[in-house]
């Protein structure tokens, strides 16, 4: 079974084949982040202008490299949402159109099933129940994953999502779109102790998370600093984000009762993020889990993987869908 996996829910155009035998056989990327930082941010219609132009040169490009024929494609899994309207139909339209061509059934995927389930390319011995860190520019959600194509979500951001908060502070520091990598670079020669940024809803009884008071709580503090303050800034705001995520993620896995956990989506390329989750699952006996760093930010490869998944477990298919820029998880 050769799974083609196509990924445009946002600003990357992305293109995987995941092979049963074989894994993952071919992956091609093309970012746009480049257009995007004179506007610090996504702008959508520029977004679903550049996959336009960009996928079919990308299809080509990945099938000369791979050495692979769209003719042994059997299965065509593509992101039907959640995302930027015009984003997912660009590969909406491509999908339909191969599936037409090459007379294989489509596969329409949750882009976030493909988060939680982008660990579980790499290692085999990951199966569920599991709990999962979902943290990137569009979400902030723990997750339980009960079984392959169940999920439910036991907590969530109730304003920004954490990338978002790193992208906003990125740019009250002066860095480019997107700020997260930058953040975390300049925080690398910062104090992190010297700012007491808030850690909200820390007591609450919840497993929600909030980052718009994060964010102003550094504006506010920047009107009294210079630029050779920014280090201390970035570190102190990385370490209030991290914490927070930590001491909700491992509140999640008492209540439940669930050791094992996986963090995913493009904030957890994170270093420090991963190395306070891995210290304190050590200590607690729990085992946590990341994609490869390739796999966190946005790509094709876990949607081809899903969708194997889905066909795998024999999960269920939708039919005749129609892209969805909202789509819970729990609804698949
Ligand atoms: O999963 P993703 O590629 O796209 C969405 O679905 O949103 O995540 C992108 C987000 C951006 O907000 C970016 O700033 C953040 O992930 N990000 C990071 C790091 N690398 C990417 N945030 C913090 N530290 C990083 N190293
Ligand atoms: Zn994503």
């Amino acid at each position: 079974m050769n799974i083609l996996g196509i990924e445009t829910s946002c600003d990357e155009t992305a293109l995987a084949i995941y092979s049963e035998e074989n894994g993952l056989v071919a992956n091609s990327v093309h970012s746009q982040v480049d257009l995007f930082k004179e506007y610090g941010g996504v702008v959508p219609e520029i977004a679903a202008r550049d996959h336009s132009l960009k996928i079919i040169p990308l299809l080509e490009n990945l099938l000369n490299e791979s050495g692979e024929k769209l003719k042994s494609i059997n299965f065509i899994s593509y992101t039907a949402g959640p995302g930027l309207i015009g984003s997912l139909l660009i590969g909406d339209a491509v999908a339909k159109t191969l599936s037409k061509l090459l007379d294989v059934d489509l596969i329409p995927i949750n882009h976030l099933e493909g988060h939680i389930l982008a660990p579980c390319m790499e290692y085999s011995e990951l199966k569920p129940p599991y709990i999962c860190l979902l943290v990137s520019g569009g979400h902030t959600q723990i997750i339980v994953c009960e079984s392959f194509g169940t999920y439910k979500v036991i907590g969530e951001t109730i304003d920004d999502a954490c990338g978002e908060a790193f992208d906003k502070v990125g740019k009250l520091l002066g860095l480019e779109y997107p700020g997260g990598p930058k953040v975390s670079k300049l925080a690398e020669n910062g104090d992190a102790k010297r700012f007491n940024f808030p850690r909200a809803l820390k007591s609450e009884d919840n497993l929600d998370f909030s980052f718009s008071g994060l964010k102003t709580s550094v504006l506010y503090q920047l009107e009294e600093l210079q630029v050779s303050d920014y280090p201390d800034v970035a570190a102190s705001f990385q370490e209030a984000v991290i914490d927070i995520l930590a001491f909700k993620l491992f509140k999640a896995s008492k209540q439940t009762g669930i050791k094992k956990i996986i963090c995913s989506g493009g904030v957890a390329a994170n270093k420090n993020l991963r190395q306070v989750l891995k210290q304190i699952a050590d200590e607690e006996g729990i085992e946590v889990f990341y994609p490869k760093f390739e796999y966190c930010t946005d790509n094709a490869a876990m949607i081809a993987y899903a969708g194997f998944i889905r066909k795998k477990y024999n999960l269920s298919i939708e039919k005749n869908i129609f892209p969805r820029p909202r789509w819970a998880v729990e609804e698949i």
